[in-house]
C-alpha cells in the first residue's frame, strides 16, 4: 500500500530589519500616545526596514537559518512559496528573486497573495504538494515590508504595522512518530475586500501622479469592522482546525495566533477556551507584520523554551480579503 507522506515543519528561521520604530517615535510624528497604542493594540515597538532591506533579502536571511535547521541545502528544495502583501516588484514574484538569491534551481517558486494569512495559506499549499508526492522539501516564507504601504500620516493605521520575515522548511516524513501538520483550514470572503485594501497601484488604477496625490497606494482600513470580523473568523478557524485534527481544545499546548491586536488575540483565545498562559504573544515587539507574524511568534516561542517535541500547537490567522485560516501541528 502506498503511504501518503506526512508534512512536517523541519526548520524555522526569522529575520527582522535592525531599524526600530517605537511608540515614542509615533508620538512625535502623529496625534497619538504611547498609552493609546499600548491599551488599544498591545504594541510598543515595531521593526522598520531601510532601503537596504528587501522582502527577498530578509527572506534569504530567514531561509538560510531554516535550511540549516532542517539539515538540507537549497538544491534539495522542490518548491519555494512566499506569502506577501508587499512584493519587491509586481513582476516577477519575490519567490523567484529569493530562489535566485538562494541558488535553489530545483524548485518551483511562486508568491501567494493572501495578506496576513500568507504564510498559513502557503503552508497549506505546501502540505498538499507534499501529500501528493510532488516534493520532499518546500520552503514556506511569510515576509513583508509593510512600511512601504503604510500611510505615515494616518494615525489609525500607521502605528499598527512593522516589517519582518519568517521562513519554514516543510518536509515529507513517512513516520507519524516525527509529528507533523495534523490539519489545515483556509477560507476567504471577497465581499468584504474594501474594509482593508490598497485602492491604487494595481492594474485598475496604475501608478500615476493622481494615485500618489490622493495617497491611494497606501493601505486603508475600517479598523472596527475588521476587528469584529477578525474575532469571528479566527474563532471559527480555531474550532475547524481542532476538529479536523481530531483533538480537543484542552489538548492544545500552545496557540500561536496572528499578531494584529492584543484584544483580538485575547477575544479569540477566550472563545476557544485557551487560557492566555497558553497563548504566544509578541505583538509588543513587532506590531502587525502580516504574513511574517506567525513564524516570528513561533520562533520566539521556541527561543523562550515554550515548545517541546510532541506538543500540539494551534496556529490561527486573519487578514485582508478577507482571508483566514488555521492549523494544528504536532511539534
Ligand atoms: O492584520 C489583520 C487586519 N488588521 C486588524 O486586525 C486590525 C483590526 N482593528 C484594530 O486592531 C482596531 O480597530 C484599531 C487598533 C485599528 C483601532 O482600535 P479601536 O478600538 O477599534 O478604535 P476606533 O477605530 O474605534 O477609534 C476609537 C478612537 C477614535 O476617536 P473618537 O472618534 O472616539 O474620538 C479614533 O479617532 O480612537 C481614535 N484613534 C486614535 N487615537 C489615538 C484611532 N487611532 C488612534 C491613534 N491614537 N493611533
Amino acid at each position: 500500500m502506498i503511504q501518503r507522506p506526512i508534512a512536517r515543519i523541519s526548520g524555522l528561521g526569522v529575520a527582522v530589519p535592525s531599524g526600530i520604530r517605537t511608540n515614542a517615535d509615533w508620538e512625535a510624528a502623529l496625534d497619538t500616545s504611547d498609552q493609546w497604542i499600548v491599551e488599544r493594540t498591545g504594541i510598543r515597538e515595531r521593526r522598520w526596514a531601510g532601503p537596504e532591506d528587501t522582502v527577498a533579502s530578509l527572506s534569504k536571511t530567514a531561509a538560510d537559518l531554516a535550511l540549516e535547521q532542517a539539515g538540507i541545502g537549497p538544491m534539495d528544495l522542490g518548491g519555494i512559496i512566499l506569502g506577501t502583501a508587499t512584493p519587491d516588484r509586481l513582476l516577477p514574484s519575490t519567490a523567484c528573486d529569493l530562489q535566485a538569491l538562494l541558488g535553489a534551481e530545483n524548485a518551483a517558486a511562486f508568491d501567494i497573495a493572501a495578506a496576513c494569512p500568507g504564510w498559513l495559506y502557503s503552508l497549506t499549499v505546501a502540505e498538499g504538494l507534499i501529500a501528493a508526492g510532488q516534493a520532499e522539501h518546500i520552503l514556506v516564507v511569510g515576509a513583508e515590508k509593510l512600511s512601504t504601504i503604510t500611510d505615515e500620516t494616518d494615525r489609525s493605521t500607521a502605528i499598527l504595522f512593522g516589517d519582518g520575515a519568517g521562513a519554514t522548511v516543510i518536509s515529507a516524513y513517512r513516520n507519524e512518530a516525527n509529528g507533523g501538520i495534523l490539519s489545515t483550514f483556509i477560507r476567504s470572503d471577497g465581499r468584504l475586500a474594501s474594509l482593508l485594501y490598497r485602492p491604487g497601484g494595481g492594474s485598475t488604477r496604475p501608478f500615476s501622479q493622481e494615485v500618489l496625490d490622493d495617497r491611494s497606494h497606501f493601505m486603508k482600513m475600517a479598523g472596527r469592522e475588521v476587528f469584529k470580523a477578525a474575532v469571528r473568523a479566527m474563532t471559527q478557524a480555531c474550532d475547524e482546525a481542532i476538529q479536523r485534527a481530531g483533538v480537543a481544545a484542552e489538548d492544545i499546548d500552545l496557540m500561536v495566533p496572528h499578531q494584529a491586536n492584543i484584544r483580538i488575540i485575547e477575544a479569540t483565545a477566550k472563545h476557544t477556551g485557551m487560557p492566555m498562559d497558553k497563548v504566544m504573544v509578541n505583538i509588543d515587539r513587532f506590531g502587525n507584520t502580516s504574513a511574517a507574524s506567525i513564524p516570528l511568534a513561533f520562533d520566539q516561542a521556541i527561543n523562550e523554551g515554550r515548545l517541546e517535541r510532541g506538543m500540539l500547537i494551534l496556529l490561527v490567522t486573519f487578514g485582508a480579503g478577507f482571508t483566514w485560516g488555521s492549523s494544528v501541528v504536532r511539534w
